[in-house]
């Protein structure tokens, strides 16, 4: 082994393979989340009609404000402080995008098995187990330059209000016009909250929270607690977290896919109110 070259290493496995793919396909959804979010337009799907319900991208939501000339807009009324503020600098396109991406992002950039990938993806350091890197001498971890990381703990709560936001889109999804049915977007719709309960409560911030601290799960009377239960649940979905991850994120751009393709008339949506 030459112990000057970048990638040393006396596995024999294909060991580049999961930087390879896990790099690659981060960054194919940062372009696509970096572009659906400076669109600002067909975010929003109700066949015209009038009333309670509608498809709601999850890129877009909450609406903090609407810009209402843009097309495929949500209603006025969806919006949490009215119409797009005059003060928006005219540099930046008037995205809801823009005005929430940064919430579920901040979790997932700091998700313990983001970073586990993307330090050796894209910063290789080092790309696999004993595989030499990059060794920077001056690195100090997250305690220094990255310390920012250590508010993934606090970011776990702004994802798990995300869930409750997209949890009521998901119900939306079945009314057109204050009318109770079902769409292939209800269905995509109601799947993404579900995949992302998944993943953030597999969260090693929410094992933590659910099972730490505790020296005895079966204390005082010798029987599992529902603390206990609790934490033997998130246990198992932390088990799989990477997988939980993946499908996770996937399925969130999948989903605004598929609005923004309903919306602007590319795609026909199925569904029982004969739209
Ligand atoms: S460790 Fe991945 S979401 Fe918290």
């Amino acid at each position: 082994m030459n112990s000057n070259s970048l990638f040393d290493t006396y596995r024999l496995d294909r060991w580049w393979f999961e930087p390879l793919w896990t790099g690659f396909g981060f960054f194919c959804f940062v372009i696509y989340t970096t572009w659906a979010m400076l669109q600002g337009d067909y975010y929003w799907w109700s066949a015209g009609v009038e009333g309670f319900g509608g498809y709601l991208s999850p890129f877009y939501s909450p609406l903090i404000f609407i810009n209402p000339i843009a097309n495929g807009a949500a209603p006025m009324d969806h919006s949490w402080f009215g119409s797009w503020p005059e003060w928006w600098p005219n540099l930046i396109p008037a995205s809801p995008a823009i005005l929430i991406l940064a919430g579920p992002l901040s979790f997932r950039m700091t998700c313990y098995y983001y970073r586990k990938f993307y330090y050796r993806a894209y910063f290789m350091s080092p790309p696999g187990c004993s595989v030499k890197g990059i060794i920077n001498k001056k690195y100090k971890g997250e305690t220094a330059l990255l310390i920012f990381q250590n508010l993934h703990r606090f970011t776990l709560y702004i994802a798990i209000g995300i869930i409750f936001i997209l949890s009521y889109d998901a119900i939306l999804s079945f009314f057109q016009g204050g009318k109770f049915g079902v769409g292939v977007g209800s269905i995509i719709l109601t799947i993404n909250p579900i995949l992302l309960i998944g993943y953030t409560f597999g969260c090693h911030a929410f094992r933590h929270l659910s099972g730490g601290h505790k020296d005895c799960f079966t204390c005082p009377n010798g029987k599992p607690t529902f603390r206990y239960r609790v934490w033997k649940g998130v246990s198992w979905l932390n088990g799989r977290h990477m997988m939980w991850a993946w499908i996770s994120m996937i399925w969130v751009a999948f989903t605004d896919i598929y609005v923004r393709m309903v919306a602007s008339g590319y795609w026909i949506d199925m569904n029982t109110w004969n739209n």
